[in-house]
């Protein structure tokens, strides 16, 4: 089945050799050609050009005329599996109390894994997979979604079962972190290293025999792990081959960017707080540094300096970090303009944040993230919009029309 989508106005994100991802100045650089098509064979882009070179042999075409094509967005941190919203504790934010404090009463991480543990496998798969459809809607076409509101054997091997079940049953690209060290259950409160020892050696081994994570995350932050049992989970993972994407100064500098980087993390995800350090420790090695804006935005803490990585030299990723506590959101577009207002970045810079190095943060880069020939056609159409910085300036509209995951419009 071969699908044209033809006078297309701005064919947008191409890239034509493979690449990891892009950093510093090359951040900025988007490849685009106007009045063109580009032609779908199967799942895959087969072939793009201008319109005069456009070909007539296709079964099904679209007319894109006033109208961007993009890569669909690569949400590279999100929780999306939970068993309730926690809107009780927008309330309390509202009336002054914060993200530690909610937590201390009762609210937080611990509250949605008391209400994930009574919830069914099929009920937790039914909600992740309606926000799996919205997200989709908003144009994502690829996401990682983690465990961590389970925090028992029992409950995290529930999580990424439905994990599982949305990568078998979805056409969206997903990947799966194991984040059973995401906070200290309440009955391990007095014995923390019982917990730890339970993720060790109950938890890892039988994930990595049913193959349920690609990657393994833990929350490295003071109150919740601390860099050294960082180190000991990561390197238990890394025995089963399972690399670490991890939550890294959050809230404080405690050394969780260098124990990723020591341990080859993927990615390290939020860095609101990060000295020069941080940044030339990043500088050093291919751990791409992930930023979450719109949990800055809700719970009302600094932006990571995303800016000033970009300037140093650095690629970013930007991901949404969808959850019901710190950012309950899994709107891209809106991002990207948190990205331009808050953080300064320019629309491009932002754009392939959210494209070719969200893909490389889920290890994806060459099948996703860009208009490549031989990658997967994973496409927004948007409305009828004058250009790509139109998006995050005229913010809160939707201005997608179709999405096209694997070729097929859904
Ligand atoms: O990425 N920081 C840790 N974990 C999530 C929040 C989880 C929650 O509050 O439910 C985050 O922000
Ligand atoms: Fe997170």
């Amino acid at each position: 089945m071969k699908t044209l989508i033809k006078n297309i106005k701005n064919l947008i994100g191409i890239i034509e050799e493979s690449q990891a991802y892009k950093k510093g100045k090359a951040l900025s650089e988007v490849s685009f050609l106007e009045h063109s098509y580009i032609l779908i064979d199967g799942e895959k882009i087969s072939d793009y050009g201008p319109m005069s070179e456009c070909p007539n042999n296709a079964d099904q075409v679209i007319d894109a005329s006033n109208k961007l094509v993009l890569p669909a967005w690569c949400d590279s941190h999100t929780h999306i599996v939970f068993a309730a919203s926690r809107e009780k504790e927008f309330e309390m934010k509202i009336k002054g109390m914060s993200y530690e404090e909610i937590a201390a009463a009762g609210g937080g991480i611990l509250n949605s894994a008391r209400k994930l543990k009574d919830c069914s496998e099929d009920t937790l798969y039914d909600m992740a997979k309606a926000r799996l459809e919205e997200v989709t809607k908003f144009g994502t076409g690829a996401i990682e979604i983690k465990s961590g509101y389970g925090l028992s054997v029992e409950s995290e091997l529930k999580m990424l079962r439905v994990i599982r079940r949305l990568a078998a049953n979805s056409p969206v690209s997903i990947k799966a972190s194991f984040l059973g060290a995401h906070a200290i259950p309440t009955e391990y409160k007095e014995k923390r290293e019982a917990y730890i020892d339970l993720i060790i050696n109950e938890m890892l081994p039988q994930i990595a025999e049913e193959k349920l994570a690609d990657y393994c995350d833990v929350f490295c932050e003071k109150g919740f792990f601390t860099v050294e049992e960082t180190d000991r989970i990561l390197k238990a993972a890394a025995s089963y081959g399972i690399p670490p994407k991890i939550h890294a100064n959050q809230l404080s500098c405690t050394g969780a960017v260098q124990v990723g980087i020591a341990n080859n993390a993927i990615s390290v995800d939020h860095l609101e707080m990060m000295g020069q350090a941080e940044i030339d420790a990043l500088l050093n090695s291919d751990t791409i540094p992930t930023v979450l804006p719109s949990c800055s935005y809700y719970i009302n803490i600094p932006y990571a300096p995303a800016r000033k990585m970009i300037d140093a030299g650095l690629g970013i990723t930007i991901a949404t970090d969808f959850n019901p506590g710190s950012s309950p959101s899994g709107n891209i577009p809106f991002l990207l303009s948190l990205a331009c207002t808050k953080m300064k970045l320019t629309p491009e810079e932002a754009f392939n944040a959210v494209t070719i190095n969200g893909a490389y943060a889920m290890q994806l880069e060459d099948q996703l993230g860009s208009i490549t020939k031989g990658k997967l056609a994973n496409l927004i159409i948007t409305k009828n919009i004058p250009s790509l910085t139109y998006i995050p300036y005229m913010f809160g509209s939707n201005h997608i029309d179709k999405v096209l995951i694997r070729g097929k419009v859904i």
